[in-house]
Formats: C-alpha cells, structure tokens, sequence
C-alpha cells in the first residue's frame, strides 16, 4: 500500500495570496496534480491541517473544489489556521470524523491503524492534547494494540529549534502526550505539519516527522530569537510505503527539478 501526506495548504479566498506573497491555490492545484500523476497509484492521501488559511466558509468551498480533484480518497485533521466547526460543515460527507467536539479519526487501511489528532485550540495558534483527547486516544490504542499504528497530527509535540515556531507547538506535550503514547510499542510513527519543512527527531523511542508545506516553507533559522519568516524552498508531499510488516516515508518534492536521467547507457553499461 502506498498513500502521501499532504500539508499547511492555506488557501485563501478571493484571489488573495498568503502573506500577500504567495499563490497557494497554484500551489494546491501542482499538489494535485503531482498527488494524481504519482506511480503506482496512492491508495489514499492524509491532510494534516491548514487547509485553509482564516478559517471561514468561503475558503473551505475553494479547498473543497480543488482537493475533490485528488482521484483516489482523502482524510483530514485540522490546524491551527482551520476553524473546526467550519471545516466540519465543510467534510459533513466525512462520516470517518468524530461527529462533536475534537475533529479527529481512526481507521484501518491494509492492516496499518492510521489516527487523525485534532491539536487545535480553538481561536489559538498552540496546540494541546485536554483530557478528553487522551481519553479517546488512549481507548484507540488500547483497542487496536496490536495493529501496527502511524499517527497524524498538526502540533508536533517536540520543540525543533525554530523559536517561533516552538512558541506554538504542542503544548504541554510532556505532560498531556507522551505518557498516552509512550511505550505503545505499535506505533510506528507520528507525522506532523504545522512547521512548513521537513525534520525528523526520534523521542520516547518513537520515530517523528514533520511534512515540508504544498507551498511556503518555514525559514531553517535556529538562532535564538531568529526573526519568524518563510523562504520558497520546494514544496513537498510525504509519500508513505506500508509493506504489511515496515512503514517506509520518502519525501516527494513538487515542482520540474529535470530529469529522469538515465544511469546506464542502451548496451546496459553504467555511463562512465
Ligand atoms: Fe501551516
Ligand atoms: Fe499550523
């Protein structure tokens, strides 16, 4: 099985463009297009939050028209610049989400649980994990223990040197997330968004990724006090193999970077 993750699109309405800058919905539309385009086929796709950028209907109406391109299925979690019950309304035909209060999922694909977090605090930027959240995440857990498991979520619930970003982490991760997971041995991986780059950091003997952003990606400044500001590096999806026993992640960089070249010439000999 092989499916992507795709993240921190922030579309916004009225031909506007993030931080007056950037062309989001182009960026969605190239998504897309590299999402479909991928061979073999992805089985599925995961969107790890910021779909959108205010939060409000009339952005969700434009996600939803570009995003129902996408030809195989799609499951989401918010962030902390989607508004829940907005984007609630929005996926009503979602019936894999939780129905009241967090917006978040569990299913099985393949063999492999996959877990959909809601982080967000409503009208905050952080993102925390409240009892009821770890009430449910443990009952999840306990349920499919032995079911390998990768967990999605938008607030990556450790701090990646980037100060400003670190101000609206997961809060409290500490003392809300990881004794929920810690020593769930099923766990294969936890895949965040939220910080526009990719990075990775292995905690509590968990491996964790953050996904680069479909669009704008957070400058790599990890000076203290370093000024928050994004840089147009390549955008990104995470492409995700489930062999039924290991989970493999690439990253998968959107854009024409040239290429495919060949390593062996028609004779069958490597190119010296
Ligand atoms: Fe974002
Ligand atoms: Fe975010």
């Amino acid at each position: 099985m092989i499916f992507a993750q795709l993240t921190d699109i922030h579309i916004k309405a009225g031909g506007k463009f993030a931080y007056n800058c950037v062309d989001t919905l182009s960026h969605l539309r190239k998504a897309v297009a590299h999402l479909n385009a991928f061979r073999p086929r992805l089985d599925f796709v995961v969107i790890s939050g910021d779909l959108v950028d205010l939060g409000n209907a009339d952005e969700y109406e434009l996600f939803r028209q570009e995003i129902d391109q996408l030809t195989m299925p799609f499951y989401v979690i918010p962030g902390n610049h989607d508004h829940r019950d907005a984007m609630r309304e929005a996926f009503a035909d979602h019936d894999y989400l939780t129905n009241e209060g967090a917006l978040q999922f569990s299913i099985e694909k393949d063999g492999l649980r996959i877990i959909g977090l809601d982080t967000t605090i409503p009208g905050k930027h952080d993102g925390h994990f409240d009892a009821d959240k770890q009430t449910w995440l443990r009952a999840e857990l306990t349920a499919h223990k032995d079911q390998p498991t990768l967990v999605f979520m938008h607030h990556p619930p450790f701090k990646t040197g980037i100060e400003h970003m670190d101000d609206i982490m997961l809060m409290r991760a500490e003392e809300d997330f990881w004794p929920v997971v810690t020593g769930q041995s099923q766990i294969l991986q936890i895949a965040c968004g939220h910080v526009h780059r990719a990075i990775e950091v292995f905690k509590n003997g968990i491996p964790v990724s953050i996904c680069p952003a479909s669009g704008h990606q957070v400058t790599l400044d990890l000076e203290p006090d370093g000024e928050p500001s994004f840089v147009m590096d390549p955008p990104a999806v995470r492409i995700f193999r489930w062999t039924g026993g290991e989970l493999i992640n690439h990253l998968s960089f959107i854009g024409d970077f040239g290429g495919r070249h060949p390593f062996f010439d028609k004779n069958g000999n490597l190119i010296d």
